[in-house]
């Protein structure tokens, strides 16, 4: 029997946190920010996130792929389409967890010279950071351990879920779809 995955953050506990984020940013933001978010995992995040902004909102796309997983050896696979120099600029990430990832992206970033480059992030897997990294505006906590839904996959799984879920990485290793039973048609608790 596969242990059951830990729900990290129901449907209403996401909305909520958007909400958060949305107002955080317009605030921040009142004459207009480009969101620009890292294909694929960061799509449901950022479709509920811009309409939650109250300021004008452009939108771009960056895909990447990696050399050597965890080494954060990354290289752009799609660009941007806009030039971001002079823009107030945040990049928008489903999770932060060693954020070697995002020291490439934002390094790449910066040297594009925006008027001001931030990050947000739904998910912050502090306990498992290497390279130090400044989340101005910061979703929730989540603990060490692999995390789905709401755009995370696993092998392309899990991504369409409302709500985000914590598992065994080995448990997934071994099985990519040892949760479906548990995740799909359940309702979470608002
Ligand atoms: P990094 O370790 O911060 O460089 O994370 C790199 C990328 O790995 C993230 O942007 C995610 O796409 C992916 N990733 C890291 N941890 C998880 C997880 O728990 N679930 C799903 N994807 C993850």
């Amino acid at each position: 029997m596969v242990p059951p995955p830990t729900i990290l953050a129901s449907r209403g506990d996401l909305r909520r946190t958007v909400q958060r984020l949305g107002a955080e940013l317009s605030q921040a933001y009142p004459s207009g920010v480009v969101l620009i978010s890292v294909l694929k995992g960061s799509l449901l995040f950022l479709a509920d996130l811009c309409r939650e902004i109250t300021s004008p909102v452009t939108v771009d796309f960056l895909s990447i792929s990696s050399y050597a997983p965890g080494t954060g050896r990354v290289r752009i696979v799609k660009d941007l389409d806009l030039d971001i120099s002079g823009r107030d600029v945040v990049l928008v990430e489903d999770i932060v967890d060693t954020g070697l990832t995002l020291g490439f992206l934002l390094s790449e970033l910066r040297r594009r010279e925006p008027a001001s480059l931030e990050v947000c992030a739904l998910t912050d897997k502090a306990a498992r950071r290497i390279l130090p990294t400044h989340i101005s505006f910061r979703g929730f906590e989540v603990p060490d351990v692999f995390v789905i839904g709401y755009g995370l996959d696993f092998a392309g799984r899990y991504r369409n879920l409302d709500l985000v879920a914590g598992g065994s990485l080995e448990v997934l290793t071994t099985n990519p779809d040892a949760y479906v039973p548990h995740l799909y048609g359940i309702t979470t608790r608002d």
